[in-house]
């Protein structure tokens, strides 16, 4: 992680994205935040979640945000300030969060466009490719693709799956009713019995597969 790297001019045109939602947000009357508070947010963010977005394994691994969709990281940053989602860090961050902050944060996320940071297993690419694109029907499990996209970058509240890190995908697989939907059914139950279908081996297969695209 180290220093953030954040510069302000070679990113003005994202920041202009920004700020139109800054003032959308405004207009809903969730109150007016200043550009200043902002772009010290985003560095924020960026110290944990990498100088592009693009995500950092360490200890605790951080999950790529670049080019993530914008309607998911909103749904999913009120789910960790509602309690509806799991997670110590997370969920200490959102209190810093004011709520018309939120969509500009959003957007400005959306427009990075990291590389994908590799490293996962080649092994399973195969099985992984088969996983994402058709499913595997014998064992109820149906293709990625039907929700999250033939290029696995999402749609409004489904996230973009491409070029997340292996780490990332397979933990979150892993734990995923036990981090998720903790308040009742809201937007993680469509997921929730895909994950469950997953055998260890199969959720390494397509985790490497989706981390490996851009
Ligand atoms: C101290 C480190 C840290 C900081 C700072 C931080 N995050 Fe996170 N963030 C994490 C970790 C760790 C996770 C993974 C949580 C998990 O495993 O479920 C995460 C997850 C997320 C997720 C869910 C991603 C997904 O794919 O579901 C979003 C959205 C997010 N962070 C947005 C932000 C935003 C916006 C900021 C700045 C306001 C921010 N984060 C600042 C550590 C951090
Ligand atoms: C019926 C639609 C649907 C199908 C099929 C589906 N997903 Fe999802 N997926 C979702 C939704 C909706 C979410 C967001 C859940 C939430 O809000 O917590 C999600 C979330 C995820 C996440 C969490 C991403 C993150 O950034 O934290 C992963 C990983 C994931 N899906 C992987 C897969 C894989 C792998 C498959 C195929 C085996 C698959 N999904 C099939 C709808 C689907």
């Amino acid at each position: 992680m180290g220093t953030t790297g954040f510069k302000l001019g070679v990113r003005s045109a994202a920041f202009a994205l920004a700020l139109c939602g800054m003032s959308h947000a405004a207009d809903r009357g969730k109150g007016p935040v200043s550009r200043q508070s902002i772009e010290s947010k985003i560095e924020y963010c960026l110290i944990c979640h990498g100088t592009s977005g693009q995500g950092f394994r360490g200890y605790y691994t951080m999950p790529r945000l670049a080019g993530q969709q914008p309607q998911y990281i909103e749904n999913q940053l009120h789910a960790f300030k509602e309690g509806r989602r799991l997670n110590p860090i997370m969920q200490n961050v959102v209190t810093g969060i004011s709520p018309g902050m939120i969509q500009p944060l959003a957007e400005y996320l959306r427009s990075l466009n990291a590389a994908p940071h590799g490293g996962g297993p080649t092994e399973g690419a195969g099985l992984g490719k088969r996983i994402f694109e058709v499913g595997l029907p014998d064992a109820n499990i149906p293709a990625c693709a039907v929700c999250h996209g033939p290029d696995a970058r999402g749609t409004r509240q489904i996230p973009r799956l491409a070029g997340q890190l292996y780490w990332y995908v397979t933990k979150t697989l892993t734990n995923f009713s036990r981090e998720r939907g903790q308040r009742g059914e809201d937007s993680s139950g469509i997921m929730a019995p895909v994950a469950r279908n997953l055998s260890p081996a199969q959720i390494s297969a397509v985790a490497a597969y989706v981390s490996s695209l851009r």
